[in-house]
């Protein structure tokens, strides 16, 4: 009998590269979509007739305990989130319904419905927020400074809370940045990454950012679901962080992907305050030690080679408004 995934999240990033390493373990994959006025799939269009996609929002409590009742997964991945920080701030409300109660309503749904499933929470290293230390381990404190981070607190949490109180195998995966060229557009990399494939084609003549000063640990979307999937098959349920220990400023990531191009940024970049947050997280480095003793989990692929993988896939690409990837 094929093992049973089930996946939140699935026409997100992580959610296709998730599904793609599933498939190839021979997996049953089932993933919840939300109803959309628009195509909502092009990430997972390629694997369309190998997964069985299901209707469902984080919302709507009674739909997931119908699927965890009559899909009984084996494991399931919580990767479904209103994931944009700064969109948190706009609307808070939703993102706590969905980052927050959302966790709690799947988790309940397994309980409640008698599944013996393994969860996944995609737990955040936006967690972290304010660091309190660096780098920043399991054991740093938390200190979120958005709405999403501070949902996400609430998620890490109340699948502790399942583990302990009800015997749960259930985890955090507490995730450093990663991206790909299935980046969301509205993330800075991958809208930098964007812009330099529109500016080399003649399309673009001015990219708008927010603050250039943040620095974060840019990991590969790809390695760190192989890492989800690994905490999901270890002997005992455990929390674990992944991260690549390097970290680089959005400034370091201009000059990087312009210079890839053969461009300089300088000439196109437009500070705008709309970009700014109303509370920002300055610097963010992961230690991965854990992951790497217990899983055997590291990441492969680094800074320079992540943002040549992403330039290059946007520079493939045609024009800017054809592509919604
Ligand atoms: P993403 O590309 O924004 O994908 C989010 C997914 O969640 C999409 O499939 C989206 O569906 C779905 N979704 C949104 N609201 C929902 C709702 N109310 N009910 C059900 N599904 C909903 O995010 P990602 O980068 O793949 O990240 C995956 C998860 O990891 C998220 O929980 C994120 O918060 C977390 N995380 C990400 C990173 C990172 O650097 N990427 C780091 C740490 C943690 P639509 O396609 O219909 O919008
Ligand atoms: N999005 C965006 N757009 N960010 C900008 C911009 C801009 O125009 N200009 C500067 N930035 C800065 C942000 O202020 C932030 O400090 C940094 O670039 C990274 O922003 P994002 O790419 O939006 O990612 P994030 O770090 O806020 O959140 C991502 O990583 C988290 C893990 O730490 C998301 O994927 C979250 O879902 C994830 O949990």
């Amino acid at each position: 009998m094929k093992r049973k995934a089930f996946i939140t999240g699935i026409t997100g990033q992580d959610g296709s590269y998730l599904a793609e390493i599933l498939l190839e373990k021979d997996y049953e994959v089932f993933g919840m979509v939300r109803r959309s006025s628009s195509f909502n799939t092009a990430r997972i269009d390629h694997i369309f007739g190998e997964v069985e996609l299901v209707f469902g929002d984080l919302c709507d409590g009674s739909v997931l305990n119908q699927l965890m009742r009559t899909i009984r997964p084996d494991e399931v991945y919580n990767l479904g989130a209103q994931s944009h920080v700064r969109v948190s701030f706009d609307v808070p409300e939703y993102t706590a319904d969905t980052d927050a109660m959302g966790t709690l309503r799947l988790l309940d749904a397994i309980r409640e419905e008698g599944v013996q499933a393994r969860f996944y929470q995609a737990s955040s290293s936006e967690m972290f927020g304010k660091a309190r230390e660096i780098p920043q381990t399991e054991e740093t404190p938390f200190h979120p400074r958005s709405p999403y981070g501070v949902s996400k607190v609430f998620s890490y949490w109340i699948t502790r809370n399942y583990r302990e109180a009800y015997g749960m195998f259930a985890v955090n995966g507490i995730l450093f940045n990663h991206e790909s060229p299935r980046r969301g557009p509205t993330f800075v990399t991958r809208k930098i990454t964007r812009a330099v494939g529109a500016i080399l084609r003649g399309e673009q003549n001015e990219l708008r950012l927010g603050n250039l000063d943040a620095k974060r640990d840019w990991g590969y979307a790809k390695d760190y679901m192989d890492g989800a999937w690994r905490m999901l098959q270890a002997d005992e349920p455990d929390d674990f962080v992944l991260a690549t220990g390097e970290t680089h400023s959005v400034e370091e990531f201009l000059d990087a992907a312009f210079g890839h191009g053969g461009l300089e940024w300088r000439d196109y970049v437009q500070i705008d305050e709309r970009y700014f947050r109303p509370a920002e997280v300055d610097v963010l480095i992961g230690d991965y030690s854990k992951a790497k003793e217990k899983l055997g989990w590291e990441p492969n692929v680094r800074f320079e080679e992540l943002v040549r993988m992403m330039v290059d896939a946007d520079r493939e690409r045609g024009k800017l408004e054809e592509h919604y990837l």
